[in-house]
């Protein structure tokens, strides 16, 4: 049985190995599809320009932020208290149901507005009128600071009658159905734009902010020199965020599994990186590749169970979360291995089994987080071509917060790609960010309006009514 192993083991590691020739050219791809997107041609990454740039730390004042991303959603209200500090935030969590997600889009933003109507009551907010962030985290293409239409649905979401629809426009009209009057959405903002926001709300080299969770994404900070396809106004700073919705970048060498996966996906063709490095599906990869072992009888033998036969499966079947549990085992035995195995229906595995799922977790891993650094690489070299400056990514999501060997697979990588430079790139978990940055952002965009042409912050172009040109 070692024998075994070591041998398909070693075949499956070489199936999904990434050399560093490998995520060198990788990172060139990337650059090149950032390129053409930002010219505003055809490219799989859309790198939408997001109207906001970095916070100054200033920014104050209590600020209701609406966090939509996942199957759950969030309503936070902040006090921003400038340096770079904030109050405790009230927090109320809502669990999304499979008929918000998947059915009218007039069901899930009515669910919403809802939910804030009760935020409100259950809080006393009455008073006074509130600005409202408005993380919403697909890609949206910004006409504003505060509206944008959506492109496409990501991760499992499909809710009828809002794609190609200002998303701010529906969700104030559930608002006004619900009654609630005093809220003012005042921005719009990808949960990237959020993680980056928030963290350099306090750090000055926060220049990236990223998602490595149920989705994945980035943004970062271009001069608007470099955004060839933006037609709207000049910033003070000349520079802004942009949201490069990188889970749709495509130029990946892809294995089989990855090739089956897309094929039964429900965005077949899209999301190609995201499919390769997300918790969507990095639990549905380690599955397909033991289901062919189990198919070519060398796991489980008679034991195996629906779940490692099935070849069609899905987010559910074998969660990242799993496989995030087995990665973290440490126990001699894998006893706890042996226990979720047993939950999936394979009742008596050995150590040997269970060590081959363990490997293949780890190997699904290990790529995810070899391409996610790529990206990030060529995102930096974007930035800084000689990596001169310090840059911080500010990183929130499950799988680099939960998954062992994650972060360090990508610390590892980095050094790979940049030797001692690598040292100036800190990478930072800023968990929770995306809700507390769309407040900071709200901040800025109701200051800049109440104070119409040129606002505190000065870097950003809020409401000036520019429409970029986005092709893609
Ligand atoms: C979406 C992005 C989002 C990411 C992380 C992706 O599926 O397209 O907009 O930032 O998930 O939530």
């Amino acid at each position: 049985m070692k024998k075994l192993r070591n041998s398909s083991i070693s075949r499956i590691g070489k199936e999904f190995a990434l050399s560093t020739a490998d995520l060198r050219r990788i990172m060139r791809e990337f650059r090149s599809e950032m390129a053409k997107g930002l010219a505003g041609g055809k490219s799989s990454l859309k790198m939408i320009p997001t109207y906001v740039d970095k916070p100054t730390g200033r920014e104050k004042g209590d600020f209701i932020a609406l966090d939509l991303g996942g199957t759950n959603f969030r309503i936070l209200e902040i006090a921003l208290k400038g340096g770079g500090r904030t109050g405790d935030p009230r927090i109320m969590k809502f669990v999304l149901q499979k008929r918000h997600v998947n059915g009218q889009g007039s069901e899930l933003f009515d669910f919403i507005a809802g939910c804030m109507r009760k935020f409100l009551d259950k809080y006393r907010i009455s008073d006074d009128k509130l600005d409202l962030g408005f993380t919403f985290s697909f890609p949206v293409n910004q006409t504003a600071v505060a509206s944008g239409t959506l492109v496409c649905w990501t991760k499992d979401f499909s809710a009828k009658g809002v794609v190609g629809q200002d998303v701010v426009a529906l969700l104030v009209r559930a608002f006004r159905k619900k009654g609630v009057d005093l809220v003012n959405v005042s921005a719009l903002v990808n949960d990237t734009v959020g993680t980056l926001v928030a963290k350099a709300y306090q750090d000055t080299d926060c220049d990236i902010g990223i998602i490595l969770g149920t989705g994945t994404n980035a943004c970062y900070r271009e001069s608007l020199s470099g955004i060839r396809k933006w037609r709207g106004p000049s910033t003070k700073s000349g520079k802004m965020l942009v949201n490069t919705e990188w889970g749709n970048f495509n130029k990946l060498k892809l294995n089989r599994y990855d090739t089956f996966l897309d094929a039964h996906s429900e965005n077949k063709g899209y999301q190609i990186l995201e499919k390769a490095v997300s918790g969507m599906y990095l639990g549905e990869i380690a599955r397909l590749v033991l289901v062919n072992l189990v198919k070519d009888g060398m796991l489980f033998g008679e034991m195996g169970s629906k779940v490692f036969k099935k070849a069609v499966g899905g987010a559910k079947l074998f969660r990242s979360e799993y496989a995030s549990e087995i990665l973290g085992d440490r126990s001699a035995g894998l006893a706890a291995t042996g226990r979720i195995l047993a939950s999936l229906g394979v009742r008596k595995t050995s150590t040997e089994e269970r060590r081959v799922v363990r490997d293949v977790c780890a190997i699904v891993r290990r790529r995810a987080a070899r391409i996610a650094t790529a990206a990030l690489g060529a995102v930096i070299l974007e930035m800084d071509g000689r990596i001169a400056r310090r840059h911080t990514a500010a990183i929130d999501g499950s799988v680099y917060e939960k998954m062992p060997g994650f972060a360090a697979d990508m610390r590892a990588a980095l050094v790979e790609l940049f030797g001692s430079r690598a040292s100036r790139i800190k990478l930072t978990l800023a968990k929770d960010g995306s809700g507390k940055g769309a407040a900071i952002v709200a901040a800025v965009a109701a200051g800049e309006n109440r104070d119409s042409a040129h606002f505190s912050c000065g870097e950003s172009v809020g409401k000036m009514g520019a429409v970029p040109i986005i092709k893609s």
